[in-house]
């Protein structure tokens, strides 16, 4: 089967449905690839490129649409577009049937079948590898920071000069989802102090765990509507919300607000007041706009200047890097093909007992499938009732955060604790106790040590602790210089295990000294 790639016509579009390391790997799985002349060119990727990787590249868009029996797109197509698309063809690109009616009237007039990469079921985990939302979510996270960046008049990290003291930019993140998480690693490794809030309680190790911070709602209320995505909270969380982005305002230089419930419109977070209250100079990049926007003053695909404040409202975040956007688009519908022809023939199967492509597939030869019903779902664990708003921040992972233990039950751990030691003393022999002793303390030295370090600095922790067990080398030292007995002589080993010691010593050194500069390698990566 041919897979036909146009060049992409919605204004100011630069993204490409298909790259040409992906063309190579689609023809691999038996497909030929045509690709439309000048369709890669605002990403970056010319047409001598895709005939390098065995593609061809046709002039005219009528070629593309009316040859080939699968069309890759990113945009939905236009109507002119579909008017084009031979008879009983398959689409896959976005497609929103919800909002684009007369779009899905005309496909299913084409008798086409239709794969709408928007509609896939997310919540699978065997479907990330095809999730484009995710992957676009992800770009334009980093380019909303990168746009602020570009707006705003000073640096993100805080600096001392000769010239005076800078202290780093405060960011804060409204809705910490795909978009709102990529956003707080970008801005936090740009330097900036970054605070982050979602109405969705899980994610706050999420955010710490990516150099944010998580600022709570001082309401207790579960804002998670299952499968990942939010709900409409109560009139009294919405206004303990508002008290508290009212403060982050006035204090932060930027926000970046990507919050967002599906099929709804964007909740307004950020009211013309909180605009003014921010200081001149201050940035705010509105992800949501094309859904109404998250701020009252956000004008959808333009950037203007209210109170002194920039506020950027474009809708086209993920084509403004076209040439990653791309790359990472074109190789999730690479991982689609796979699914879809796993007979690596060159032919398709839309197999509806394959839950993913169910969930896909909005018009089969020309017969309405939207929406699919929910996807089938391994069986959760249920959750306990009280594991409300507080829970993810129980265990803490460090920062202190942990639930203290009450007074009782502390007395009773270690009144237990203390009746098993006696226990083991009373009976044991005495050499035993004190090694018994030590492994205790080993125990509870190492639980404090490791939970008491946030989970995003596990991996320094482990190097360290491996340069550490390096205290080994005592043994061998002990080998290559022994001790003198009690008349003052000295008890030489032999060659053999004077050698062997030798050769320990070189290795836990290695084991040490590496240890300790890996250590020190990684935590320079998280240092400010
Ligand atoms: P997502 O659904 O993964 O994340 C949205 C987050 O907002 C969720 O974590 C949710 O819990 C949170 N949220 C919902 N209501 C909230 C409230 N009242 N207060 C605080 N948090 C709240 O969505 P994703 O993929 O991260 O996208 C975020 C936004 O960015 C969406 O509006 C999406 O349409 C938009 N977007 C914009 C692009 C552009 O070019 N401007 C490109 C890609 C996405």
């Amino acid at each position: 089967m041919r897979i036909g790639v146009p060049k992409e016509t919605a204004p100011g579009e630069k993204r490409v449905a298909t790259v040409p390391d992906v063309v190579g790997k689609l023809i691999k799985l038996g497909f030929s690839v045509a690709v439309e002349s000048g369709a890669g060119d605002a990403a970056n990727f010319a047409d001598e490129t895709y005939v390098a990787a065995g593609a061809s590249v046709l002039p005219r868009a009528a070629d593309i649409w009316g040859g080939s029996d699968i069309v890759f797109k990113v945009r939905p197509p236009s109507l002119d577009e579909v008017a084009m698309l031979r008879e009983g063809a398959t689409l896959i690109g976005f497609v929103w049937p919800a909002q684009n009616p007369e779009l899905m009237a005309a496909l299913q007039a084409k008798k086409a079948t239709v794969l709408a990469i928007d509609c896939l079921p997310r919540q699978l985990s065997r479907a990330q590898k095809m999730d484009a939302l995710t992957s676009m979510a992800g770009v334009s996270g980093y380019r909303a920071v990168v746009e602020a960046a570009n707006a705003f008049g000073r640096f993100f990290n805080g600096q001392i000069t000769a010239a005076g003291k800078i202290p780093p930019a405060k960011v804060f993140i409204a809705g910490a989802g795909v978009a709102g998480l990529a956003a707080i690693g970008t801005a936090a490794n740009l330097g900036a102090i970054v605070r982050a809030n979602d109405t969705r309680a899980e994610v706050a190790d999420q955010v710490t765990s990516l150099g944010g911070e998580f600022v709570k709602v001082d309401y207790e209320e579960e804002g998670s509507g299952g499968g990942g995505y939010a709900k409409v909270m109560s009139e009294g969380f919405q206004a303990a919300q508002r008290a508290m982005y009212a403060q982050q305002a006035k204090e932060c230089d930027i926000i970046v607000t990507t919050a967002l419930i599906p099929g709804k419109p964007a909740p307004r977070l950020i009211t013309a007041e909180m605009v003014q209250s921010m200081k001149p100079g201050s940035v705010i990049v509105d992800m949501a706009a094309e859904q109404g926007g998250n701020c009252e003053l956000t004008v959808p695909g333009e950037a203007v200047v209210r109170h002194g404040v920039t506020i950027v409202g474009y809708t086209d975040l993920a084509s403004r890097l076209a040439k990653q956007s791309s790359t990472l688009y074109s190789t999730n519908l690479l991982r689609l093909a796979e699914e879809l022809c796993k007979t690596k023939d060159g032919v398709i199967d839309v197999d509806f007992g394959d839950d993913a492509i169910r969930g896909l597939t909005v018009i089969k030869a020309g017969e309405l499938t939207w929406p699919a019903p929910p996807p089938k779902l391994p069986a959760a664990a249920p959750k306990p009732k009280t594991a409300a708003v507080a829970a993810p921040a129980a265990k803490g992972h460090g920062h202190g955060a942990g639930e203290p233990m009450s007074a009782k039950s502390l007395a009773i751990v270690f009144g237990v604790g203390a009746l098993l030691f006696w226990g083991v003393g009373a009976t044991a022999p005495a050499s035993f106790l004190s090694h018994f002793t030590v492994f205790v303390l080993a125990c509870f030295v190492g639980y404090m040590v490791v939970w008491n370090v946030t989970p995003s600095l596990h991996t320094p922790l482990m190097s360290v602790t491996n340069a550490i067990s390096s205290i080994i080398a005592i043994g061998a030292l002990v080998q290559v210089a022994p001790p003198l007995d009690a008349a003052g002589a000295v008890d030489r080993p032999n060659g053999l295990i004077l050698g062997l010691a030798v050769f320990a010593l070189v290795l836990t050194a290695i084991n040490m000294f590496g240890g300790f500069a890996v250590t020190r390698r990684m935590l320079a990566m998280f240092r400010k």
